[in-house]
């Protein structure tokens, strides 16, 4: 029998809704939320209602963190999640954070030794790698002879595209000083990575690129094992009110080459994703679900000489897989260690950041300019 883990929830808005709440339900053996913390009364009210059992609400994550019947946090709002994480493991509870963990490689390497030291679960919504098909792309990666070239591409439309039919409640009763707040320490943590760059660029870190890029840099860094050198930058939009189309290109040791492509593409007819793989021998293509969708997976295509190989998908989607491996990490004691990895990642996106800026005559300084 496995052991029920309690939670609370932090952040209750579309992703939550969407995906982990309802696979949290499903996986009523292994969870059962006991609070929930949403800077939204209303909506703390509204989500406490549709959960069995008393569930205690604040509109202070603090107090879901200090909860005694709490014994581990999933960290759903919205932005970078340092602060809360930070809170969380200091108050005793494992964390599962969604992704970004946070803006500077020195809160990485600070979260991670916290987790370490206090003997605590820090896992990150990485969730692309908790894949089911992930098994069979690596076996296929080993078949496809010497790999010349990765690639990574989203096609992302706007926001109402992506969350389809997909329902969600919203109250406007939010306390709009802590929204300030949680900017405000965002704002120092931008500074603390690039520098004192324009307020555009520091928009482009946090809302682009470590909210979104993210997906494309941890899932190479996961399936290939390391990132490659960072070789070229590009960004284009047709208007500045728009965000950008952003081309990266690397290089690994073995010389194989990466582009990750994330275009915004606003009334495309939906949201794509997609990673492949060409080797000397034959290609790879996986095919990632948009995110908002519940049930997904990805699938997988192998060509290889004389055969197309199709495999479906597995039958549980990432998100699901991933709320498992995180119930596992904490009853078996075997840590992830995604803090090292949003290390790694955010280093190399600072440094995507700094290449297009000097693109526009900008230096970076901070982490960026130091690392240089
Ligand atoms: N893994 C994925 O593919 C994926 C997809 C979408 C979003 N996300 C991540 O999930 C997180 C939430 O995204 P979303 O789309 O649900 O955003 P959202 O804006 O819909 O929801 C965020 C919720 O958090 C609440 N909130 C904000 N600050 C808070 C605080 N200090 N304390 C308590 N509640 C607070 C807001 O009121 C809101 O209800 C983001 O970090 C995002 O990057 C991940």
């Amino acid at each position: 029998m496995s052991r029920r883990i309690s939670l609370g929830v932090i952040g209750l808005g579309s992703i939550a809704q969407i995906q982990h709440l309802p696979n949290l339900a499903r996986l009523d053996d292994l969870f059962s939320v006991k609070a929930v913390a949403d800077i939204s009364p209303s909506l703390n009210e509204a989500i406490a209602d549709r959960l069995p059992g008393e569930v205690f609400t604040s509109t202070d994550w603090r107090d879901v963190c200090s909860h005694p019947d709490v014994e581990a946090v999933l960290l759903l709002t919205s932005g970078a999640h340092e602060q809360l994480t930070d809170g969380a493991l200091r108050a005793g509870k494992h964390v599962f954070s969604e992704k970004p963990l946070c803006l500077t490689v020195e809160g990485a390497e600070r979260l991670h030794t916290l987790a370490s030291k206090r003997g605590l679960a820090l896992q990150v919504g990485y969730m692309k790698l908790h894949e089911e098909v992930l098994a069979e792309l690596r076996d296929a990666l080993e078949k496809v002879g010497d790999l010349r070239l990765f690639r990574h591409t989203v096609y992302h439309p706007e926001d109402s595209v992506c969350l389809g039919p997909a329902e969600t409640i919203r109250f406007d009763d939010i306390d709009h000083g802590i929204i300030s707040e949680a900017a405000a320490f965002e704002q120092k943590r931008t500074v603390e990575a690039l520098g004192d760059l324009p307020a555009e660029w520091g928009r482009l870190y946090r809302e682009v690129v470590a909210a979104s890029f993210v997906h494309c840099v941890s899932f190479i860094r996961g399936v290939v094992g390391s990132l490659p050198r960072l070789t070229s930058a590009d960004m284009w939009r047709p208007s500045p009110s728009e965000p950008p189309c952003i081309l990266a290109r690397g290089v690994y040791p073995d010389h194989s080459r990466v582009e990750m492509t994330w275009l915004w593409l606003p009334s495309y007819p939906a949201y794509r994703e997609s990673f492949e793989a060409h080797g000397t021998q034959g290609s790879v293509q996986l095919r990632f679900p948009n995110p908002y969708m519940r049930d997904r997976t990805a699938s997988l295509t192998v060509n290889t000489k004389d055969t197309v190989a199709r495999h479906p998908g597995g039958k549980q989607s990432a998100f699901v897989r991933e709320l498992r491996h995180f119930h596992r990490a904490i009853t078996t004691g075997e840590h992830p260690d995604d803090a090292l990895g949003a290390r790694e990642d955010t280093a190399w996106m600072q440094d995507l950041v700094a290449a297009l800026a000097r693109g526009h005559g900008l230096r970076a300084a901070g982490e960026a300019g130091r690392r240089r």
